[in-house]
């Protein structure tokens, strides 16, 4: 069969996206450039907002119209759709997309070869697994190789910080840790197959704590220390942390790992004390300046972004104006924001004090334009400067190549061709919000 797989959501999507990919290519079948050449249709669904949700049901209308089309040329389609939209509505999807397949969740679909055989035998069926299975996902995944010279590894999967207005507790289940040894063999399969770059994933990727082989728990800071011994690697990141499980040997890290990167990722959702407690954050404003202000001292290089939630139940204008006052001081390089959207089975979803669309669209486009704005100096401060880029994939014109700085910038450069998975010193020559573009230094 040809297959097509999209995916929706965070880069853990991405990352499970590539492992059904590898799953499906273990089997013998093939990726399809378009989903009308697709014998197979998967959507890897995300659940964080209600739009993301809403997205797929569209979606999915408009691949019914192609396996329909394809059905008149005498052609089977089978739809699938896995990820966090399932486990949380099942019955939706059943009842809104009869034409689905099967449906699994996050956690099973390392099921797909089975399901595809009873599908095989059934064309008429529509399988739904949402399980929470005790056994580790991937422990029945194939292993793993890269895609490119950039590679996620997933180290830790689900939460239990349970902030109350996230559906991710309920949808990846509670937290689990892959063990040392299982991480670091994945992590040397994907630098013997190209990988320079690895992005350790985790929804609350500080609480690592996965065994080693004498059945001692070890944190993020260990796993990283590990990490940085394998030859070959250039470059280490992780996301998404959580400030309140920041440790000191994690913080010692962005001081001796030459190869972990300046960059740190490190949510604050809102700079009011009083939201903070209202989200069940366990941390408050003073304490995520002191994290910050200890990551500078050990790396005076490091950059921050965030993401940040207006309009949560309750929220004032004093309120927001703390999370702009909290932006000047921490002054992040990067960042993301959402308005609030309430999920249903979360406890904000029935706070009072829900606050109207239009204050939180108001609020989200007055803290966006201070956050384009700072990363856009900082973007204009990089010209002239020269920085290392790792050159991960071809751009859209011809010779030209796409590249991440240290801080994750995207970069664009104007090569003769030569170039791609290396990383080469660069002078910035230009930046916009999003983007930078520069000239490669000779050597
Ligand atoms: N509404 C808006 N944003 C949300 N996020 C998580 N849940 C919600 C929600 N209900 C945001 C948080 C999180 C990011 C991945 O998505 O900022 O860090
Ligand atoms: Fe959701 Fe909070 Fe866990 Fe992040 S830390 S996944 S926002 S519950």
């Amino acid at each position: 069969m040809k297959y097509y797989i999209k995916t929706f959501g965070c880069q853990m999507n991405v990352y499970d996206s590539q492992r059904i990919a590898r799953i499906l290519q273990n089997m013998g079948h093939s990726p399809a450039d378009t989903p009308a050449g697709a014998d197979l249709i998967i959507f890897n669904t995300c659940h964080i907002r209600e739009k993301a949700a809403e997205k797929l049901f569209s979606d999915l209308g408009r691949i019914n119209l192609i396996k329909e089309e394809r059905k008149a040329a005498g052609l089977e389609t089978i739809i699938g759709v896995v990820g966090c939209v399932v486990q949380a509505e099942d019955e939706e999807i059943a009842k809104r997309a009869p034409f689905v397949n099967f449906a699994t969740g996050p956690l099973t679909y390392y099921r797909i070869p089975e399901i595809l055989q009873k599908i095989a035998r059934d064309k008429n069926i529509c399988i739904i697994d949402t399980d929470f299975p005790a056994e580790s996902k991937f422990d029945h995944l194939p292993e793993n190789r890269s895609e490119g010279s950039c590679s996620y590894l997933a180290v830790q999967e689900g939460c239990n910080n349970f902030c109350t207005y996230c559906i991710v507790p309920y949808t990846r289940g509670v937290e689990t840790s892959r063990p040392v040894e299982e991480v670091l063999k994945e992590a040397r399969r994907l630098v013997e197959t190209g990988t320079l770059e690895i992005n350790l994933l985790g929804q609350n990727v500080n609480a690592y704590h996965g065994e080693d082989n004498t059945g001692k728990e070890r944190d993020l800071a260990y796993l990283l220390r590990r990490l940085a011994e394998i030859d070959g690697l250039k470059r280490l990141r992780y996301t998404t942390s959580y400030p309140a499980d920041v440790n000191d040997d994690l913080i010692a890290c962005h001081r001796d790992l030459k190869k972990l990167m300046p960059y740190l990722h490190l949510p604050l959702q809102s700079g009011s004390d009083k939201i903070l407690k209202a989200m069940n954050r366990r941390h408050d404003r003073n304490q995520y300046l002191e994290i910050i202000g200890r990551l500078k001292d050990a790396n005076p290089e490091i950059g921050f972004s965030s993401d940040f939630i207006v309009g949560f139940p309750g929220e004032t204008d004093e309120d927001f104006a703390d999370t702009l006052d909290m932006v000047e001081k921490v002054g992040y390089i990067q960042a993301f924001s959402f308005k609030y959207s309430r999920r249903p089975g979360t406890p904000a979803a029935v706070y009072p004090d829900q606050i109207p669309e239009k204050i939180k669209a108001e609020r989200l486009n007055i803290l966006q334009e201070k956050l384009f704005s700072m990363q856009l100096s900082f973007n204009k401060e990089c010209i002239g400067k020269i920085m290392p880029v790792l050159f991960e994939s071809k751009g859209r014109k011809k010779g030209q190549l796409f590249g991440r700085t240290p801080y994750m910038q995207n970069l664009h450069a104007q090569t003769d061709g030569a170039g791609l998975n290396q990383i080469l010193p660069v002078r910035i020559t230009g930046a916009t919000v999003n983007s930078l573009s520069g000239t490669v230094i000779q050597q």
